[in-house]
């Protein structure tokens, strides 16, 4: 039985952090989260200790208090470097959660931290974490824990493509909800393209792990990468429905305007080629050998498709409305008879 830790979470109102609070709460830890509470609550049994990134002194109501580790959700570098100089030597170990965006070369299957370039960071002036800026904040929030902390009391987890009860994209729930519906489907590329993704509570659960065993490091949170087709097939068998795919190639699609990845009029989990063909197939047999365990997909999907009836719109939501796909595909035909 592992003994029982003061753990800090920055955030822990909203969906990863949310959930890391709570298995740490139900582990019998002792449960701090400064958020400013407005994106959502945090989970019974753990202490919301108000607070506003946004200036130098917000985590000043934490003051003379110490933690056995800490977990941060933050995006923009100024949290981060706040965080370093109010907490620095009070905190024992730190684990931050960074994102593959913080990398600059997507093109390679098989990467590993270890052997892909990082993006820039962003400069101080560039202190948002939106659009462009978000990757090059990760690396700007990293390089900020780095300099100011020994590399045996840091963990950093570049995550991938988070999934699961209570996301507030529908990336990944936009395709259980398709293959939910059944009937021809768009799929975009071509089946042996890949998908990747990590499980919330998967995930939550490693970085709680990390910080309980002190492990440091940097690497990848994100499972192990599918074929895109057997992760559409995967899902349908899941859902118990019936699987009629028409698999669209990428020239057709960006002739027609469809957008990749996310946002309006897009498909989701398609990424360019060949730009990103290492995106969504990273090596992770690291983060494995690290203790990371990612629950079967079909688990996943039930419990993403039990949530969704509460899960409220999302915005920017992703996908193609329904009589746009039957479009898409009337047209696909006639140029492919
Ligand atoms: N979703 C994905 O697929 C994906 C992929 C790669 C990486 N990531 C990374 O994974 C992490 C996800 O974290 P998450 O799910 O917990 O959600 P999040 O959307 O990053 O939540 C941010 C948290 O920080 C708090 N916060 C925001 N502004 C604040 C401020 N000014 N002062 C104090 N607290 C503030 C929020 O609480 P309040 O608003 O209540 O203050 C919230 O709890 C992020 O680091 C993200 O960059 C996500």
């Amino acid at each position: 039985m592992l003994a029982a830790m003061r753990l800090l979470v920055l955030g822990g109102t909203v969906f990863l952090g949310h959930e890391v609070a709570a298995q740490a709460v139900a582990a019998g830890h002792e449960v701090t989260c400064a958020a400013r509470g407005v994106s959502g609550t945090v989970p019974e049994g753990a202490r919301l200790v108000v607070a506003d990134r946004d200036t130098p002194d917000g985590l000043s109501a934490l003051s003379g208090e110490s933690f056995d580790a800490v977990i941060d959700v933050a995006r923009r570098p100024s949290h981060v470097r706040h965080a370093l100089a109010q907490l620095g030597d009070r905190v024992g170990h730190w684990v931050y959660v960074s994102s593959g965006s913080a990398y600059a070369d997507n093109s390679v299957p098989g990467r590993t931290p270890a052997d892909t370039p990082l993006l820039p960071p962003a400069t101080p002036e560039q202190d948002d974490a939106v659009g462009a800026n978000y990757g090059p904040a990760k690396v700007a929030c990293e390089q900020a824990l780095s300099g100011a902390v020994e590399p045996e009391r840091l963990f950093l987890c570049r995550v991938g493509l988070i999934v699961g009860p209570g996301d507030r994209f529908n990336r990944f729930d936009y395709w259980v909800s398709r293959l939910a519906r059944g009937g021809e489907t768009l799929a975009p590329g071509a089946p042996d393209e890949w998908a990747q993704w990590v499980d919330v509570r998967d995930l939550a659960t490693w970085l709680l792990h990390i910080a309980e065993q002190r492990l440091a490091g940097v690497y990848d949170g994100i499972g192990a990468p599918m074929r895109r087709g057997d992760f559409f097939a995967a899902i349908a068998a899941a859902l118990g429905t019936q699987l009629s795919l028409t698999w669209v190639d990428q020239d057709f699609l960006q002739e027609q305007g469809v957008n990749a990845w996310m946002g309006e009029r897009s498909l989701p989990m398609w990424v360019p080629l060949p730009e990103y063909a290492g995106f969504m197939c990273r090596d992770v047999s690291g983060s494995l050998a690290a203790g990371l365990v990612t629950r079967p997909l079909a688990d996943t999907v039930r419990d993403t498709w039990a949530w969704l009836p509460t899960a409220g719109d999302r915005s920017p939501a992703s996908g193609i409305a329904p009589a746009d796909e039957t479009a898409l595909l009337t047209a696909f035909h006639a140029a492919h008879p």
